[in-house]
């Protein structure tokens, strides 16, 4: 990347900063592209130079200038004799150094989303989101944007923020779901692109309470094809990212993981994932749903995602296709992450008939009122189709192998954290 000999102005944070005797100051540089270790020679630089740079903090903005040389000391494997530097702002003492508690950087979140690890983070979470959107793009589906603010749930239960809107009960939304549905009608394929908030109570690390929920819906698409996209989507995005962004696979240290991600994906039903569960020694029963220890067993088999199809109707959404072979069961999938992750994606076909969808509701006794312009979408030329849901945050944590997901999104909101 740098060339011996050659001259060099950069601009950027003093990353670190170090004096060597009385006559030698190490800055080390960072930006957004690259590191650089600048050497300012005390019998080399006139006193205003030498003044500044020994006035520096860590985090200071400054530009800085010299001739490019080799050296395998310095990171990089290379130098900067630094014969110009200006502050641009030299600042406070930064209240961020090592060994600072969990705790102590959230609460600084604002300025620790400079660190090398979150700045790595964000540039990996670029590139993923648009190799997601191109491969649905170059698979026809168009980007439709949904409302935040609802007037009812998409996935029902008690886990939504309530606002007040103008005097009126309001929802931030849980899921975009039934707004792409609606998009359909008019582009047949589409994906939503926005925040979704759960209000849940979960203290884990893979719940947010806002996250940002990629979900594709499409006509004439039944569930096992709904399930083909699923799969050449993760494939396209891992592959895409692993084939151009070597130095951020490096970092993390996931090629190996990375490679494996190609498709056909493993399925097992339901009933064949409680079995499994249960002979490598997790203790279900049939009709209780997969919690993070249950997935992390199944996950453990192999290195791939993983599908769950045909879960029972009973602990899923009420919008979810029952199986003409059983029906007790629902024409779903969730699509589970190795190496621990857990579910990334819930997806299913929908029901497009009225009637059934009128006593689906009635059976989970959700109130008809509150979904009449749902109900509409099944009023006027209905259609077959199928749709899911990926949770962002729960694939970059998947793709670069993260402990938390609060570290895949810039300023994450869980259950007792919402500043800054
Ligand atoms: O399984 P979920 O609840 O499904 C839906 O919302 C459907 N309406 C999606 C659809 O068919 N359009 O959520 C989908 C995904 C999950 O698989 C998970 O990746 C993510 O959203 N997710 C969360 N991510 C972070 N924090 C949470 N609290 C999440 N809850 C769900
Ligand atoms: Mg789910």
């Amino acid at each position: 990347m740098f060339e011996e000999g050659k001259r060099l102005v950069v601009k950027g944070w003093v990353y670190r900063i170090r004096k060597l005797g009385d006559d030698k100051i190490f800055i080390v540089l960072r930006n957004a592209k690259t590191i650089l270790q600048g050497v300012v020679d005390r019998s080399r630089v006139e006193d205003r130079l030498w003044k500044i740079a020994e006035s520096l903090y860590i985090e200071s903005s400054i530009q800085m200038g010299g001739t490019i040389v080799a050296d395998s000391r310095a990171p990089g494997g290379y130098e900067l004799k630094v014969d110009e530097l200006e502050a641009i702002h030299v600042g406070e003492p930064f209240p961020i150094s090592k060994d600072q508690s969990e705790e102590f950087l959230l609460d600084n979140r604002h300025l620790w989303v400079r660190s090398q690890k979150l700045t790595k983070v964000f540039q990996a979470r670029h590139h993923l989101i648009r190799y997601l959107e191109e491969y649905l793009h170059l698979n026809g589906f168009y980007r439709f944007d949904p409302p935040i603010i609802t007037a009812s749930g998409a996935e029902g239960g008690a886990d939504m923020f309530e606002i007040d809107y103008f005097g009126n009960r309001a929802y931030l939304t849980q899921s975009s779901q039934m707004y792409g549905e609606a998009g359909i009608f008019a582009l047949e394929r589409v994906y939503t692109f926005a925040p979704s908030f759960r209000a849940e109570r979960s203290r884990t690390r893979r719940h947010l309470a806002e996250y940002w929920h990629l979900e594709p819906e499409a006509a004439f698409v039944d569930w096992r094809e709904n399930m083909k996209i699923q799969e050449g989507l993760i494939e396209y995005a891992v592959q895409k990212f692993l084939a151009n962004h070597p130095d951020l696979v490096e970092y993390f240290g996931i090629r190996d993981k990375l490679e494996r991600i190609k498709s056909p994906f493993p399925v097992l039903t339901y009933y064949e994932a409680v079995d499994m569960v249960n002979r490598l020694g997790g203790k279900m029963e049939y009709g209780e749903d997969f919690g993070a220890d249950e997935e992390a067993l199944i996950s453990s088999q192999y290195d791939k995602p993983v599908f769950i199809v045909k879960y029972p109707k009973k602990i899923k959404a009420f919008y979810m296709k029952q199986d003409p072979d059983d029906p007790e069961l629902v024409l779903n999938d969730d699509m589970i992450a190795p190496y621990g992750h857990g579910e990334i994606i819930g997806g299913s076909e929908r029901i497009w008939n009225l009637e059934e969808l009128k006593s689906r509701m009635r059976e989970v006794s959700l109130p008809e009122q509150n979904y009449q312009w749902y109900l509409d979408l099944r009023r006027f030329g209905s259609v077959p189709h199928s749709g899911f849901g990926l949770g962002i945050e729960r694939f970059i944590k998947f793709v670069l192998n993260l402990d938390h997901i609060r570290d895949a999104i810039p300023f994450p909101r869980t259950i007792n954290r919402y500043y800054p």
